[in-house]
């Protein structure tokens, strides 16, 4: 009975794709900056560059928002990084298509090519730069950003509670939780499935632990991403290893991402054990540089208190403003 819920409810999510996809790819990202205009600049350090007449005295700050989820509702989230760096920085977030709905039913593959468009069309990020700040799937999107895009000069790389390590079983969902319905919606035997695939975005990294093999030949984003795949694509592991800093943040509690341990590449074995990046042959090959960073401190692994997306004053002080004032 629960299955053949499960199974109305994904024909029903199909045709909601479908239905949307069309619409939502012929869309393009667009920018909200929310007139953030600073209110003064820090007289200590040397301009680095001047936009719109305003002289700005540290590398600007590209924001990306996570699923089911838009520029609009990270906006306290660009906020506090904004009152901590006292008004002084140039800030975007980038919206990728229809906001909420592009994030869930658009590929990623395509999402992080508007990213990568969106990023470079911007006349500050396209010449300056910057440091790229992604919440939840927005921290995959971001990295993977970094990876692909060519020609982005980005700095600093900081995630919050990205699922870089894919995510597994769904965990107990939340009525009000949709992506963590659509994670247990679509969990075996459907993730993947083509048209799940192309549709579904969380489907192209979830990572069903004991059906590797599957997920290295069906899942159409992460395995290419991670360097999983047996041809592995070194302009990746270059673009990663140009950052100055990766730092990526795991929320203790976290309810949304399983293992939460993916925030730090963590996956699951075959047996549903956490195997941390360290133990991995993904670090130990070094397929995408992370040993490289991690061997010349250019990588942090920062645990956090609270549930997805929870985030308060005091970690960005000591966590993200010592990053952004370099
Ligand atoms: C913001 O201003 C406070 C008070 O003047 C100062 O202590 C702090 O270092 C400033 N932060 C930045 C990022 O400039
Ligand atoms: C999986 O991980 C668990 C916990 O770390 C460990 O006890 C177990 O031996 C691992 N299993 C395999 C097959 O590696
Ligand atoms: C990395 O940091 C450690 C501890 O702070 C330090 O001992 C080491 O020299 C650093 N290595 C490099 C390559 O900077």
């Amino acid at each position: 009975m629960i299955r053949l819920l499960k199974i109305q409810s994904l024909f029903l999510l199909i045709q909601l794709g479908l239905s949307q996809a069309h619409f939502s790819l012929k869309s393009h990202y667009h920018k909200v900056s929310f007139n953030k205009k600073p209110i003064s600049t820090s007289k200590q350090h040397e301009t680095l560059f001047t936009h719109e007449g305003i002289d700005y005295t540290h590398a600007p700050v590209a924001f990306l928002h996570g699923i089911n989820s838009n520029c609009q509702e990270l906006e306290g989230y660009v906020d506090t990084v904004v009152e901590q760096m006292n008004h002084t920085i140039y800030t975007q977030c980038i919206e990728i298509g229809q906001g909420k709905f592009s994030t869930i039913f658009m590929d990623l593959n395509s999402q992080v090519q508007l990213a990568c468009f969106g990023l470079k069309e911007d006349p500050v990020f396209s010449t300056q730069p910057f440091n790229l700040i992604g919440y939840s799937q927005g921290g995959l999107i971001a990295r993977a950003t970094v990876e692909t895009c060519d020609g982005l000069k980005v700095r600093n790389l900081i995630t919050f509670g990205g699922p870089h390590g894919g995510v597994s079983e769904a965990v107990k969902c939340a009525d009000t939780d949709i992506p963590c319905k659509i994670w247990d919606l679509i969990s075996k035997p459907f993730v993947y499935f083509d048209l799940i695939q192309e549709l579904v975005a969380p489907a192209e990294y979830f990572r069903v632990f004991n059906e590797i093999s599957e997920y290295i030949k069906k899942s159409v984003f992460l395995p290419r991403i991670n360097n999983e795949l047996k041809q592995k694509n070194q302009a990746y592991k270059d673009r990663l290893t140009a950052l100055e800093h990766f730092r990526m943040f795991m929320w203790t509690d976290d309810m949304v991402v399983y293992p939460k341990q993916s925030a730090w590449f963590g996956v699951l074995n075959e047996t549903g054990g956490i195997v941390n990046l360290q133990d991995q042959q993904q670090y130990q090959e070094d397929w995408l540089g992370l040993k490289t960073l991690g061997e010349s401190n250019r990588t942090s692994f920062i645990e956090i208190p609270g549930n997805h997306m929870h985030q308060t004053d005091d970690i960005i002080q000591k966590y993200v403003v010592p990053l952004l004032i370099q």
